[in-house]
């Protein structure tokens, strides 16, 4: 199913798409930034309920930069001062984030209409969209060729493809940055959403945050996600990288032992059951609370979004990693095709504990 989001200020349409599986799972996605606009999941007693924040009209994606459900690019997440070198030669970027380069530059991937094909055959639905960022475009070099492609299967995954190549060298980062709330998009925070993140390291921060280039290992500190954590018992303890961003924003570097799929993060809202697991091929995954929400931004329920009230998964490469040699590399050349892979999953729990209801007094009858 397909129909007309909204148009642009100069009247370009915006198509949205409706992937539907037959266990009741949809996913709206729109060619504005290739993003996902929304998503609605079964919880333990079947209900559906929308589960990822955004906007209920184009005007509000066009003018806020919050990346609710966007492709980020052409570099997700940091480059320090907004500079990086390939083969001598420096580029310089857009700065975006203090002096900073942040997802993209000013007029990221998903401040773009993308060209998209929808395709729908038995059990696979998928929509696929497609760019060409140009040479130079935010100060990086090459024509850059972009596809991703969205697949809903009838597994309740929504598989997420990513392609790209390119004319001349340059660096290369692509998320997806969904702010999911299994609780229901207008639901007042995630902090008892339970986490687990399969990272024994992170990459440390400084001001800005700005890789440091240490990688840390996760033990015995607030970092150590990878048993089932309730982010509330987490996220206030006196760490100093915490502080730094207010919360989680930061790259955790994934547990794996060779290429491929491997198993990134596992979601459990309790009240709902609803879960999300995510895997990816990609070697990091920034995990985002939402620190930067202030409720001044009003989400399609009419609801204002404070802070926190979302969390992202962001599956990628190390920020900075252009000018960190010791990072796996981000540099795509000529005559390469990039191609990543990430999969939501979505699911239940029944077993979760509920809360109890609140404690009341109850009068005796005398
Ligand atoms: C990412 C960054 C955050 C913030 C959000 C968007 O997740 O790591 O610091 O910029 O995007 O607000």
């Amino acid at each position: 199913m397909q129909d007309i989001f909204g148009h642009l200020p100069d009247g370009t349409p915006v198509t949205r798409f409706t992937l539907r599986n037959p266990l009741g799972t949809e996913v709206d996605l729109m060619t504005y930034g290739a993003a996902i606009v929304a998503c609605r999941t079964r919880d333990r007693d079947g209900c559906l309920g929308d589960i990822a924040l955004g906007f209920s009209d184009l005007d509000s994606y066009v003018n806020h930069s919050a990346y609710f459900g966007a492709v980020v690019g052409r570099y997700a997440n940091r480059i320090a001062n907004a500079r990086f070198s390939i083969d001598g030669q420096t580029y310089t970027l857009a700065a975006n984030d203090g002096p900073h380069h942040l997802h993209g530059g000013r007029r990221g991937f998903d401040k773009h209409v993308w060209n998209a094909t929808a395709f729908e055959h038995e059990e696979r639905r998928r929509v696929t969209f497609f760019r060409v960022s140009p040479d130079m475009e935010e100060g990086y070099p090459g024509h850059l060729a972009v596809q991703v492609q969205y697949t809903l299967t009838d597994g309740d995954e929504l598989v997420v493809d990513y392609a790209a190549n390119t004319d001349a060298p340059t660096a290369v980062n692509l998320t997806q940055h969904t702010y999911f709330n299994l609780a229901q998009e207008s639901a007042v925070d995630v902090l008892d959403h339970r986490v687990q993140i399969n990272a024994s390291a992170f990459t440390l921060v400084t001001e800005g945050l700005i890789p440091t280039g240490d990688i840390v290992p996760v033990e015995g500190t607030a970092f150590d996600l990878r048993a089932e954590t309730a982010i509330r018992e987490a996220i206030d303890q006196p760490h100093e990288q915490l502080r730094l961003a207010r919360g989680y924003d930061h790259n955790f570097v994934l547990d794996r032992t060779g290429e491929g799929l491997v198993l990134a993060a596992r979601l459990l809202e309790p009240t709902t059951g609803r879960t999300l697991e995510v895997s990816t091929t990609e070697p990091g995954l920034q995990f985002y609370t939402g620190n930067f929400l202030d409720s001044t931004l009003r989400g399609r329920s009419g609801r204002p979004y404070p802070r926190r009230s979302g969390l992202c998964l962001e599956t990628q490469h190390f920020p900075d990693s252009p000018n960190r040699s010791a990072f796996p590399s981000t540099i795509l050349r000529p005559g390469k095709t990039l191609i990543t892979q990430t999969v939501f999953r979505f699911g239940v729990r029944r077993d979760a504990h509920v809360p109890p209801f609140p404690r009341i007094a109850l009068f005796r009858a005398s």
